[in-house]
């Protein structure tokens, strides 16, 4: 009985496990479970095929960032990578629930009940990440100050993943950006869940993973 009750108890956290995706998170806009859930971010077929763009894109993608954050360490930030632009393509603050449907291949064209619009990360009227933590720098080794910061190459390893500017491969610029921080796919990397970030707030412990203070 001992031993039956261990099982279930373990398929029950299996099952919880499998279920810690997108289904079920805030960014399943046909919850509660009701259909397709990749459909409004990336399409297998019949993506978005204006623009040069990765990840199959289901979205328009509108490169209108004004500015970057110029941070202390690294040279002036310029470019954002594709992984801004694909946050933006939602986060930007023009965009509102009712423009979540699926934009241009088949799928459902309305989101389901009590989805809520898309928090705006920009400031200013016209968009600017000047007042959110900087991303898109390069981190490559030697730039960072080893009094300030802890060693990027250990980054990825706390589950902190470095992408690329110029295309979706993680690692080859080592640029920190806004999936660093954040699994679009999974709001449930830790307990407690926290906005779909990849490492803990509790004593903010996703900041010193990073910086030295
Ligand atoms: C709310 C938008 C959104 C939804 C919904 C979504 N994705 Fe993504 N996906 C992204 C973004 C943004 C990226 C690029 C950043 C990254 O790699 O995390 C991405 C990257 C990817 C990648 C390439 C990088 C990697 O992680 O392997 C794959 C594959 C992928 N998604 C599959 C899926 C599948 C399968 C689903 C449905 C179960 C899904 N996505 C649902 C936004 C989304
Ligand atoms: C993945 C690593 C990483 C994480 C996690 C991280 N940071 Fe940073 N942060 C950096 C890097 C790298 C810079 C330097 C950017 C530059 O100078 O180009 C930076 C810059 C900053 C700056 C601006 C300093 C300046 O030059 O103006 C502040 C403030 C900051 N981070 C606070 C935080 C806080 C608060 C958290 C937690 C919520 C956090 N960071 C999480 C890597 C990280
Ligand atoms: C297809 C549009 C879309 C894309 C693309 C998208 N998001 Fe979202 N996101 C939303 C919407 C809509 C919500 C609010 C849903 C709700 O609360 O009902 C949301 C919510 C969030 C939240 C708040 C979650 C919470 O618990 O309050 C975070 C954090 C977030 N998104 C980060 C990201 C990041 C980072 C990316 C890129 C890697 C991204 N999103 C890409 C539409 C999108
Ligand atoms: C250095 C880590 C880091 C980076 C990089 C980062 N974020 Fe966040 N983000 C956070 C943290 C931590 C929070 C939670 C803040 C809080 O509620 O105290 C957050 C919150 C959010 C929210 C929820 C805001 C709300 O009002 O609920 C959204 C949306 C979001 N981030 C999107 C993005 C996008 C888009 C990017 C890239 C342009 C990005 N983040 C880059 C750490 C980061």
């Amino acid at each position: 009985m001992k031993k039956l009750i261990i099982v279930l108890v373990c398929l029950g956290m299996t099952i919880v496990l499998l279920y810690a995706g997108v289904a079920g998170s805030k960014h399943d806009f046909n919850r509660p479970n009701t259909g397709r859930v990749c459909i409004f971010c990336h399409a297998p077929h019949n993506a978005n095929p204006n623009q040069l763009f990765y990840y199959l894109w289901n979205r328009v993608y509108v490169p209108t960032i004004t500015a970057l954050y110029d941070g202390t360490y690294t040279d002036p930030m310029t470019s954002a990578s594709w992984v801004t632009y694909a946050c933006l393509s939602c986060h930007d603050g023009t965009q509102t629930a009712a423009d979540m449907g699926t934009l241009y291949s088949y799928g459902p064209k309305t989101v389901g009940l009590n989805v809520l619009d898309p928090p705006d990360i920009t400031s200013g009227t016209n968009d600017s990440l000047t007042s959110s933590h900087p991303v898109d720098m390069d981190v490559a080794p030697n730039i960072l100050p080893s009094t300030d910061f802890t060693a990027p190459s250990t980054w990825p390893a706390n589950n902190l993943p470095l992408f690329d500017l110029s295309n979706q491969q993680t690692g080859a610029d080592s640029v920190v950006t806004c999936a660093t921080c954040h699994d679009p796919h999974n709001q449930n990397v830790f307990t407690p869940a926290y906005k779909f970030l990849r490492a803990d707030t509790t004593n903010s412990t996703i900041c010193t993973t990073c910086h030295i203070k």
